[in-house]
């Protein structure tokens, strides 16, 4: 097992900065996802940790050994790719067994690997078939095995899921977390997908546009973003942002957009002081709304539905609320129909408050923003 680290890592293809001075310590053992969207400099961080692509500038480590300059092969790695790009003519055993056989591994010792990485997943029944034999899921499987033959001390995914299906997405994905507790081996693992990155990360590093915006685990994402587009990336559906407007009222500042009123809440109210007239972003999630009368913790603010999605357990209400489309979550039992008048309550310690220039949350820990 390893950490990897690195330090002030950039890398540049010409005038295009893909990684912009990257801190990133992953620990060892740890599961980490890096997440962005598309173009944000995922794949390009992997690709240097593989030593697949060059270091423009900064150091970059396996364990304590400093890596810029050691060939792929020597790094102790193993990748898995979105294609998982497998031997056709071969077997599933022998696919498994192939990497092993070029690096000259004893022939029992292979066997006794293979026979291992099978038992771990589930490909025992399968081991004479051949790849076109297979279901996309137990490819990617042998392409996961061919990965954990190879003993590394960490382990690199690339979108490995993106091939399969909605359903097959999550069963592998609970079968890679599975795998994780099982060898506890350091993994850092690429996708664009959040829900991925929130269900299967022990940490997640966020990045937009090849800067780190944010390290953390996915309650720490999730309850305390440090900027906006933390707060809008991790969650779904997406964070609501109003633009609010400090106002002070009888019983103290409070923020406003159109007739909506909300007191500052009260871990904001130092922050905010009694600047009336100063803008703010207001975030709030749309699980975190629901119909009903305020109380004294609470906002409300009146709404109309315009779309009703049913999903069963729940229902997702697309809202016209402060002049602008809000999104809300509500238990199914409330039965809105398009066009219905409704009173919303805003939990008020569920606010978060966002600086419109900067995009930084008030009071967020400047220290885990790569930059603003
Ligand atoms: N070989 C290359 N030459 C020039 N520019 C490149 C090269 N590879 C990547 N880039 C650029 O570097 C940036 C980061 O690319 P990267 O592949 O790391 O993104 P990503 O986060 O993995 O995106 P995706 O989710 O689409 O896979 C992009 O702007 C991309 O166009
Ligand atoms: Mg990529």
């Amino acid at each position: 097992m390893a950490t990897v680290t690195f330090e002030h890592v950039t890398k540049k293809y010409g005038d295009v900065l893909a990684v912009n001075d990257l801190n990133l310590e992953i620990r060892d053992g740890e599961f980490m996802v890096l997440v962005g969207p598309s173009g944000c400099g995922k794949t390009t961080s992997l690709r240097m940790i593989a030593g697949l692509e060059e270091i423009s500038d900064g150091t970059l480590r396996i364990g304590d050994r400093v890596v810029n300059d050691v060939a792929p092969k020597d790094r102790d790695i193993a990748m898995v790719f979105q294609s998982y790009a497998l031997y056709p003519h071969m077997t599933v055993r022998d696919n498994l067994a192939f990497g092993l056989k070029l690096r000259k591994v004893p022939k029992a010792d292979i066997e006794k690997r293979v026979q291992e990485a099978a038992g771990i997943l589930d490909l025992g029944r399968l081991l004479a078939r051949k790849p076109k034999e297979l279901s996309g899921g137990q490819r990617q499987r042998v392409a996961l095995g061919r990965a954990i033959v190879r003993e590394p001390a960490v382990f690199l995914m690339d979108e490995p899921l993106s091939n399969l299906d909605a359903k097959l997405r999550v069963q592998t994905r609970a079968e890679i977390a599975r795998l994780h507790q099982r060898l506890k081996t350091t993994i850092v693992y690429v996708t664009h997908d959040q829900v991925e990155a929130m269900t299967m990360g022990t940490r997640i590093a966020v990045m937009s546009e090849g800067l780190l915006q944010q390290v953390g685990t996915p309650q720490e994402l999730y309850d305390m973003p440090v900027n906006r587009f933390v707060a809008g990336f991790i969650g779904s559906p997406a964070m609501n942002f109003l633009d609010v407007t400090v106002t002070s009222g009888p019983d103290g500042p409070t923020l406003v957009a159109n007739d909506v009123t909300i007191p500052v809440p009260p871990r904001f109210r130092q922050m905010v002081g009694d600047a009336a007239g100063r803008h703010y972003i207001a975030g709030i999630r749309p699980e975190h709304l629901d119909i009903g009368q305020a109380t004294s913790d609470d906002a409300s603010m009146t709404a109309t539905a315009d779309v009703v999605e049913y999903l069963g357990n729940e229902e997702l209400l697309h809202l016209t609320a402060a002049g602008q489309d809000i999104v809300a979550i509500v238990d199914a039992e409330n039965r809105v129909t398009p066009g219905d008048k409704l009173s919303m309550v805003i939990p008020l310690d569920k606010v978060q408050l966002f600086d419109p220039e900067s995009g930084l949350q008030l009071g967020a820990q400047r220290t885990a923003v790569a930059a603003a």
